[in-house]
């Protein structure tokens, strides 16, 4: 099962791992431009009720609370959590934890948060649309949901060739667990990743009831980094995407209503 193996992956990383890193002082300082330096928050979250999805580790949970937002923060691994938990507590902050699988968050209400906020984290799940599915179920309408993905270009390279190429060893059109690749650059040790295309990244989330406000390319290239460093990676394929979008009204969202309006004079044509 994959999750298993997910849960006891990150259970590990939650040790002393880069994505591990409990919020400090001087990010706490001013947590929304922490958060957000491309200004799609809005200017104040205070009273606002956040989900930090599969965002365990005591970052954006601890800097949500800094700033007034009352913070749900749901992840699998319970060693993430506890980050959350002990930094929350140190600081004096309300953060509610929940151990929760990002594809089933029957744990929360329909249409409990005004903003969902997910890192990189979808490539561990297989079916994105679930995700996407609950995502737009607790958010209220108007709400804002801001996500980072791995590209799929990105999780199709598999090494680098004799002449330091990059080699896309993945089909695109792979299914099920992605194969161990010598090149693990945007890999997570033990982590079990699933490959999402296009036009499930894209198309889902708008299948699922948002609009796609804007679409970031997060840079990870260094011209200075030598071939075997991610940096050097990153000059030739993005490996994010960072995307934030619009939960729209259920009505407009139903499939019902999504068929074409078509002038009286032309109906009949
Ligand atoms: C890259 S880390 C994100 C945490 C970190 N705070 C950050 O700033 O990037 C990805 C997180 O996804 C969580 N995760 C993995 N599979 C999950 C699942 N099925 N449901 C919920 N969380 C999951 C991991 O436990 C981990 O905390």
């Amino acid at each position: 099962m994959s999750k298993n193996a997910n849960r006891a992956a990150w259970n590990r990383l939650s040790n002393g791992s880069q994505f591990a890193k409990v919020a400090t002082d001087e990010e706490c300082r001013d947590p929304l431009k922490t958060l957000d330096g491309r200004g799609w928050l809005p200017p104040s979250v205070r009273g606002l009720d956040v989900l930090c999805l599969a965002s365990g580790g005591g970052w954006q949970s601890i800097l949500y609370a800094s700033a007034g937002a009352r913070v749900t923060v749901v992840d699998i691994s319970p060693g993430m959590l506890e980050l959350d938990r002990r930094e929350s507590e140190r600081r004096g902050l309300v953060v509610r934890t929940l151990e929760a699988s990002m594809d089933d968050l029957s744990g929360l209400g329909d249409a409990t948060f005004d903003i969902v906020h997910q890192p990189v984290s979808t490539c561990y799940i297989p079916d994105l649309a679930a995700v996407y599915g609950e995502v737009a179920r607790v958010l209220r309408t108007g709400g804002l949901y801001i996500s980072q993905h791995k590209q799929p270009t990105s999780l199709q390279i598999s090494h680098q060739d004799d002449r330091r190429r990059f080699v896309l060893g993945v089909e695109y059109y792979h299914g099920g667990p992605l194969p161990a690749v010598e090149d693990r650059s945007y890999r997570e040790d033990g982590a079990v990743e699933y490959l999402h295309r296009w036009e499930q990244l894209v198309g889902d989330l708008c299948r699922a009831g948002f609009v796609i406000e804007d679409l970031r390319e997060p840079k990870r290239a260094d011209w200075k980094a030598p071939p075997t460093h991610f940096g050097y990676r990153g000059r030739f394929v993005a490996p994010y995407v960072r995307m934030k979008a619009r939960r729209i009204a259920r009505e407009v969202a139903s499939p019902s209503s999504q068929q074409l309006w078509v002038p009286e004079t032309l109906a009949g044509d």
